[in-house]
């Protein structure tokens, strides 16, 4: 799984895929290999300083300085609209797939900033995995699902390991061992959610963000992917948007009140957030006064 960073050859430029994970990349190691890894617990993996987003002339992030730690799960809450979908596509660029969108500030990933001009975006991608709310399996095989990035960058690996390391990591495996072959369409909502998962944590990132994860699904496969993510912080840094509330409470060691306006208003630890938060506008928010 832990590929190295020499053994990856040049593919050419097709990163057209919606979900941004088609990892192409001309230089994987280009830009990103400068920062400084931090390697204890509490060290900011992403820190985000003064960032600000537009669409056009309508601004929908206000100046947000956050920093998330390391192996920790960090999760993101407020009403629709205030900012959270865009602030995590700013930690892996993928807004800068969204034309009207102009980001300013910096964001660090490991004391390096991605908004360098010498940053490879697609090479930060790998090093920042995403999953969506909506489970988007390609139509191939479940197989061909996990391996997707490291092929379409042409990663050598040991195909096989890779396959069964990341389908148990997404807790998978045992569903899908002896139909590795079949479409990753005919799996349910909760396994293809699991098996984009699994092909998030393939290329082996850092960071894993994600926007609603189970939202769309049942409260059993709400339940297998909260239980997921409390595995997965253990290996990686994991950033989270949800609307439940009881989830973040959950999951989450530190919590990032975004509000109206595109404004981070309060960023503690998670039981504090919930049980004593410094802002009456968070606590109106928290106990469903408003959003
Ligand atoms: N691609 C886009 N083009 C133009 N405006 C956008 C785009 N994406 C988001 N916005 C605007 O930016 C603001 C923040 O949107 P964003 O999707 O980040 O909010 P959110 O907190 O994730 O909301 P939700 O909880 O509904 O997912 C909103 O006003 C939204 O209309
Ligand atoms: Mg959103």
């Amino acid at each position: 799984m832990n590929n190295n960073e020499s053994e990856t050859t040049v593919a050419s430029d097709e990163s057209k895929d919606p979900t941004g994970e088609t990892l192409v990349d001309t230089d994987v190691s280009s830009g990103l290999e400068g920062g400084d890894r931090s390697t204890r617990p509490d060290d900011p993996i992403v820190r985000a300083e003064g960032i600000s987003v537009w669409y056009d002339d309508d601004q929908a992030l206000d100046d947000i300085t956050l920093a998330i730690p390391e192996h920790k799960v960090t999760a993101m809450i407020g009403p629709s609209g205030c900012g959270k979908s865009t602030f995590l596509r700013c930690i892996n660029r993928m807004n800068d797939l969204i034309d009207a969108a102009r980001v300013e500030g910096d964001l660090y990933l490991g004391g390096k900033n991605v908004y360098d001009a010498d940053v490879d975006p697609v090479a930060l991608r790998r090093r920042v995995g995403m999953v969506f709310q909506k489970p988007n399996p390609f139509p191939k095989s479940i197989r061909e699902n996990v391996l997707y990035g490291l092929k379409v960058q042409g990663i050598q690996a040991d195909y096989d390991q890779v396959v069964e390391e990341s389908l148990k990591r997404a807790a998978l495996w045992d569903e899908v061992k002896d139909r590795l072959d079949e479409s990753g369409l005919e799996l349910s909502g909760g396994q293809q959610q699991r098996l984009c998962i699994a092909r998030a944590i393939a290329p082996d990132p850092e960071v894993l963000l994600m926007d609603e994860p189970a939202s769309a699904l049942d409260p059993i496969a709400t339940s297998q992917i909260e239980d997921l993510i409390d595995d997965l912080a253990e290996e990686y840094t994991v950033a989270i948007v949800t609307h439940n509330m009881q989830q973040a409470a959950r999951i989450s060691d530190k919590t990032a009140v975004f509000l109206t306006g595109g404004e981070l208003v309060e960023f503690d630890d998670t039981q504090k957030i919930f049980e004593n938060p410094e802002n009456d506008r968070v606590e109106d928010y928290i106990t469903g006064k408003f959003g």
